[in-house]
C-alpha cells in the first residue's frame, strides 16, 4: 500500500511536538511503510519557503525537545528523513493547491491523507479549496484537530464545509483520548470479557467517576486557553468520550458506525441541563497561586497572555445521568482541571455493597480502577480476611494489572496509533460529526448559563483537587471523589 501523508500546518507545534514523533516511532516500529518499499510520503506544508533538506534539519533539531527514549539517533534519522519532504504554500492562494494536486498526481499514491494541523479559522477556506482543485477523490481522507468549532454552531458550520467537499467516511475528526492505549482496552474490558458485562448496570453500580486531572498551568497558551476554558477544553470532548465508552450498548459489531451509534446513543440519553441543573450540578474552578510538586505556581490570573479579571474555569466538576434502562439513576461524575494536585487520568465504577453485610465492618464496596495515565491499567479493589482470626474485620486488598509491564514492547501512544488508522481508513477511533454536534447541543445550556452569571469562578489552590465545592457536589448523594475514599 502506498500513501501520502499531506501535514497542512508543518512546522508548527501540533506536528513537530507531536505528529513528528508518532510518526517516527510507527517509522521505528516497523508500521511505516518506507519509501524504499516505494511505501510512504510526508509531505509538510506551511508558509515559509524552505528545501527538504532545510525541512528535514528544522524537524531533527526539534526532536532535541522529544523525551529521549523517542529521540531517533543520526542513523534512524537519515532513514526517516527519506520520508519527509517540504511544500511551501500560501493557503489563500488556489494554484498553491493546483500545484499540491499536480504533485501527488505525479505519484498518484493508493491513499492521499490530508492533516490539517492548522488553526481551525482555515478549516473552510482548506477544505473548500481542496475541493476546487478536485482534492477529494475516493483515495482522499481528511483528518481534522481539535478545537473542531467553539460552540454547537460553529461545530455545525465546520462540518457544513467538510461535508460540502468529503464524505463523512473521508472526515476524520481527532479526539486523541481515544487513541490512548488505556481506551483501546475499556472495550475490551467491557466486549471481549464476559466477566463484568453483567454488573455493568444500575442494580451493581452505586456510581462512575472520570477523572482528568492535570498538574501542569496553561503554560504559554493562556490566549487560547482564555478563550475556550475546561469545558470546551476537556470535558465536551475527551471526559464525554470516555463516558460514551463506559456506558454505551455493546455494538453489534466492530464497525466503525456500529461503536459511533452506540456511542451517540449515550450522548442523546444524557439528562439535559436547565438553568437550575446547572447552578446544581456543575462546580466551575480557577486556580489561584499555590504548589505543585513541591514548586510554587503562579495563580491562572498571572499568567502570560491571560486578561485580567478573566472569568474562564480551569475546572470544572459535574453530576450526569444516563437516562435510560441500564443506568437510570446512577451518577456520572466527570472532573477535569489545571493545576491540580497530580496528572492523573482514570475512570472509577464503585459498586454497591452487599445487601447483607455478615462481617463486622466492612463497608468498602467493590470498585473498578481504570488507569488511563500516567499508569496504564486495571485496579479491582476488593474485601479479603487475612485469616488472622474469628472476629477479624475484612481488609481491602486489589488486584493490579499494569499493562505497561504485562506488554512491554508492543505499546502504541495515541497518535502513533491514530495516525496508522488514519492512514489505514480505520474510521473506529475518529468522531463521527452528530456525535461531536450532541456533545456540543449538551454542554451549551452550561455556556449559556455560564456566560449570563457574573459570579466568578470558585477558586482553589494550584495542588490541591479542585474547590471544596466539587467535593460537596459528590457529598450530596453520599459519594466521594476516589483519593477521599
Ligand atoms: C488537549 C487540551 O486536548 O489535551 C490540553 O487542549 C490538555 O489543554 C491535553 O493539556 C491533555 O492531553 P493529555 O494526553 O496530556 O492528557
Amino acid at each position: 500500500m502506498s500513501f501520502d501523508l499531506v501535514l497542512f500546518g508543518g512546522t508548527g507545534d501540533l506536528t513537530w511536538r507531536k505528529l513528528m514523533p508518532a510518526l517516527f516511532q510507527a517509522f521505528r516500529h516497523g508500521k511505516l511503510p518506507t519509501s524504499a518499499r516505494g511505501g510512504g510520503r510526508i509531505l509538510a506544508v506551511a508558509r515559509e519557503a524552505r528545501s527538504d533538506d532545510g525541512y528535514r534539519a528544522f524537524i531533527r533539531e526539534r526532536f532535541a525537545e522529544v523525551e529521549p527514549s523517542k529521540r531517533p539517533n543520526d542513523d534512524e534519522f537519515a532513514r526517516f528523513a527519506e520520508l519527509l519532504h517540504y511544500r511551501r504554500m500560501d493557503l489563500s492562494r488556489p494554484d498553491d493547491y493546483a500545484g499540491l494536486k499536480a504533485w501527488l498526481d505525479a505519484r498518484g499514491a493508493d491513499t492521499v491523507v490530508l492533516f490539517l494541523a492548522t488553526s481551525p479559522n482555515l478549516f473552510p477556506l482548506v477544505c473548500e479549496q481542496l475541493g476546487a482543485v478536485g482534492l477529494n477523490g475516493p483515495q482522499v481522507r481528511v483528518v481534522l484537530e481539535k478545537p473542531l468549532g467553539h460552540d454547537l454552531a460553529s461545530a455545525r458550520e465546520i462540518n457544513r464545509v467538510v461535508g460540502a467537499v468529503f464524505r463523512e467516511a473521508q472526515a476524520l475528526r481527532i479526539d486523541h483520548y481515544l487513541g490512548k492505549p488505556a481506551v483501546q482496552n475499556l472495550m475490551a474490558l467491557r466486549f471481549g470479557n464476559a466477566l463484568f458485562e453483567p454488573l455493568w448496570r444500575r442494580e451493581s453500580v452505586a456510581n462512575i467517576q472520570i477523572t482528568l486531572a492535570e498538574a501542569i498551568g496553561v503554560g504559554t497558551r493562556g490566549d487560547f486557553y482564555d478563550g475556550t476554558g475546561a469545558l470546551r477544553d476537556m470535558v465536551q470532548n475527551h471526559a464525554l468520550q470516555l463516558l460514551t465508552m463506559i456506558a454505551m450498548e455493546p455494538p453489534a459489531s466492530s464497525d466503525a458506525d456500529a461503536i459511533r451509534d452506540e456511542k451517540l446513543k449515550v450522548l442523546k440519553a444524557l439528562k439535559p441541563f436547565g438553568p437550575e441543573a446547572v447552578a446544581r450540578d456543575v462546580v466551575r474552578g480557577q486556580y489561584r497561586a499555590g504548589n505543585v510538586g513541591g514548586q510554587p505556581v503562579p495563580a491562572y490570573l498571572e499568567e502570560v497572555k491571560v486578561p485580567a479579571g478573566s472569568r474562564t474555569e480551569t475546572f470544572v466538576a459535574l453530576r450526569t445521568e444516563v437516562q435510560n434502562w441500564r443506568w437510570a439513576g446512577v451518577p456520572f461524575y466527570l472532573r477535569t482541571g489545571k493545576r491540580l494536585a497530580a496528572r492523573d487520568a482514570q475512570i472509577v465504577v464503585n459498586f454497591r455493597p452487599v445487601p447483607h453485610p455478615i462481617f463486622p465492618g466492612s463497608t468498602h464496596a467493590n470498585k473498578l480502577v481504570i488507569k488511563l495515565q500516567p499508569d496504564d491499567g486495571l485496579e479491582l479493589h476488593l474485601l479479603a480476611a487475612k485469616g488472622s482470626g474469628n472476629d477479624e474485620r475484612l481488609s481491602p486488598v486489589s488486584l493490579d494489572l499494569d499493562f505497561d509491564k504485562a506488554f512491554p514492547s508492543q505499546r502504541v501512544g495515541a497518535y502513533e496509533r491514530l495516525l496508522l488508522d488514519a492512514i489505514a481508513g480505520r474510521l473506529n477511533l475518529f468522531v463521527r460529526s452528530d456525535e461531536q454536534e450532541q456533545a456540543w447541543r449538551w454542554v451549551s445550556p452550561v455556556l449559556d448559563a455560564w456566560a449570563d452569571d457574573p459570579t466568578p469562578p470558585r477558586p482553589y489552590a494550584a495542588g490541591s483537587w479542585g474547590p471544596a465545592a466539587a467535593s460537596a457536589l459528590v457529598a450530596r448523594d453520599g459519594c466521594a471523589w476516589a483519593e477521599e475514599q
